[in-house]
């Protein structure tokens, strides 16, 4: 039994099935349509979400399977102090798998040790999304046609922003890949993941502020939302919160090809405007996040395909 913690849970071959197998499910959904008759996903969500649960929940009904979870922690037992092991060891007996987030760093990695069924980190705390990486990288090579040889700019809230850790974990398995990495000061990227992550891989990045003195030499541009959750004080995340809007006046400093991804949910940071510029992808990025999803409901169940 395999569980999903971290992107380098796959090794670059397996990811490789893994994407492969969620463009063919794109391409031929009806093949996949009964391969999870009579299995059920639950979805234990202790913080906020609309893509990540409402994505796993679709997957596991595209693969015939039903779904059944809580959206908050106050609607779970967890609101009288049960602990996630023991929730995710009770959910054991009811579902076949499992996508959990929780607002702690590792309580995915906690809820697994327990676990008889196959457990899902849809999220934890500023820490990691490594489902998140799988459907950008999905996103990446569908659009640009490869995952090597690229520059990639990451903008805006590089300290707590999870999405970006992931994808960088995930990145620097592949060749030539550069990372541009726009924030301001105060949100930078942690410099464990710097030194373990790109200085261990002698992986090439450098550190601006302003996202004009760099849109040019990108291929893709990766947006984030500055995380107000993850803020001590309301004042420091006003002080951020407008520091950068992506808008038509910059995507003209932007190569004809660049693309550009978000997560979501996007607050300010790209204008709405941009949403009909042909290199705008972050809905497409939300639809790709079902495919993925059910690959890797497929490939986690090892369901035969
Ligand atoms: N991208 C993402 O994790 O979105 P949600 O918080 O809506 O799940």
């Amino acid at each position: 039994m395999r569980h999903l913690m971290s992107p380098l849970d796959f090794s670059v071959e397996e990811l490789d099935k893994l994407l492969s197998l969620a463009a063919d499910i794109e391409k031929n959904p009806a093949k996949y349509a009964h391969k999870c008759d009579g299995k059920i996903l639950a979805t234990c969500f202790y913080e906020p979400s609309t893509r990540t649960r409402l994505s796993f929940e679709s997957a596991m009904l595209r693969l015939g399977g039903q779904v059944l979870g809580f959206s908050e922690a106050g609607s779970s037992s967890a609101a009288k102090g049960e602990s996630v092991s023991d929730t995710i060891r009770v959910i054991s007996c009811y579902a076949d798998i499992c996508a959990i987030r929780h607002p702690k760093e590792g309580a995915p990695l906690v809820g697994s040790t327990k676990s008889l069924i196959p457990i899902i980190n849809a999220g934890d705390g500023g820490h990691q999304h490594p489902t998140q990486t799988l459907t950008d990288l999905l996103t990446i090579k569908q659009k640009k046609g490869r995952l090597d040889n690229i520059t990639i700019g990451l903008c805006g809230d590089l300290k707590f922003g999870r999405t970006v850790h992931s994808l960088i974990q995930a990145l620097v398995r592949y060749s030539n890949v550069k990372f541009v990495l726009i924030s301001p000061e105060e949100l930078k990227l942690p410099s464990y993941i710097k030194e373990e992550v790109l200085d261990a891989n002698k992986v090439s990045y450098k550190e601006v502020e302003r996202m004009e003195d760099v849109m040019d030499s990108l291929d893709i541009l990766y947006m984030t939302r500055i995380q107000k959750e993850r803020f001590f004080n309301e004042e420091e995340y006003l002080r951020m919160k407008g520091f950068y809007i992506l808008d038509e006046a910059k995507m003209k400093l932007a190569k004809e090809d660049m693309i550009v991804m978000h997560p979501l949910p996007r607050v300010n940071e790209i204008s709405v405007n941009v949403d009909n510029d042909p290199r705008a992808c972050y809905f497409d990025q939300a639809q790709y996040g079902v495919y993925v999803r059910m690959a890797l409901i497929l490939t986690l169940l090892e369901v035969e395909v």
